[in-house]
């Protein structure tokens, strides 16, 4: 819708329009394990993956053989993150390159660093999608979006775990990038439960990334059980099997 147009529709409908763009939160699968990766891409609700060094570790197996099986089951951005051990800009930007050549999809994982910070402007300039991780402050937020990532990712889970409000910081990253209309989009990480996802989604985040376990989490509900367990006692009772 234009911005001219919008000017003259009624409040009501204005009201309907900011909710649809602030409750359309997408999903992605924070794993590297495909399996998991196929399960989750079957209930059609992932449009992306996220991984790590600790995930890729888990796994076990050659990064980009991994990277080169995701490509083939999910149509989105795939997050491959620099190695922990290369701490130096021009080293990120040598690996970010080779990451990001892997397919159109990669998205370059990047510590917020100094050094990271110097390695996003450089990708970010040649057109290379960056997303900065092991975010835990509205001020590294800010800083990661100057430096022109295309995510940021705080970690929630990890700030509770320090007895703070993870939330909270995705609320004032999500208001702070709002006000000054900044492109970054904020991926929620570290999501330990479903209500991390509700909580997400009311500050208007633009992803959360999710593991795999916390999926089956959200689809659970004792009361959908016992009512198909009754829906299906009824129908028998009368239809037979
Ligand atoms: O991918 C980064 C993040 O989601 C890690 O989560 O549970 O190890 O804090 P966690």
């Amino acid at each position: 819708i234009s911005f001219l147009l919008y000017d003259f529709l009624p409040l009501k409908q204005r009201e309907r329009i900011i909710l649809f763009l602030e409750v359309h939160m997408k999903l992605f699968l924070d794993s590297a394990n495909i399996e998991e990766i196929k399960r989750a891409n079957e209930f059609g609700i992932i449009c992306g993956v996220t991984t790590n060094p600790s995930i890729i570790a888990k796994e076990g197996k050659d990064f980009k053989e991994m990277i080169q099986q995701m490509t083939q089951i999910i149509d989105g951005p795939i997050s491959g993150e620099v190695k922990p051990t290369t701490e130096e800009a021009k080293d990120m930007i040598r690996e970010g390159r080779s990451i990001a050549s892997l397919h159109p999809n990669m998205v370059v994982k990047l510590p917020t660093t100094p050094e990271g910070l110097k390695a996003c402007h450089v990708l970010s300039k040649e057109g290379i999608k960056t997303n900065l991780t092991l975010v835990f402050s509205v001020p590294q937020a800010l800083l990661a979006a100057r430096a022109g990532a295309t995510y940021v990712s705080p970690f929630i889970g990890r700030i509770d775990d320090i007895s703070m409000d993870g939330l909270q910081l995705i609320k004032d990253i999500a208001q702070i990038f709002k006000i000054y209309n900044l492109s970054t989009q904020i991926i929620c990480a570290s999501i330990r439960n479903a209500y991390h996802i509700i909580g997400c989604a009311k500050t208007g985040a633009d992803i959360a990334t999710v593991p795999y376990s916390i999926i089956e989490q959200m689809v659970k509900h004792p009361l959908t059980d016992k009512g198909l367990e009754k829906f299906k006692n009824d129908y028998i009772a009368v239809f037979g099997e």
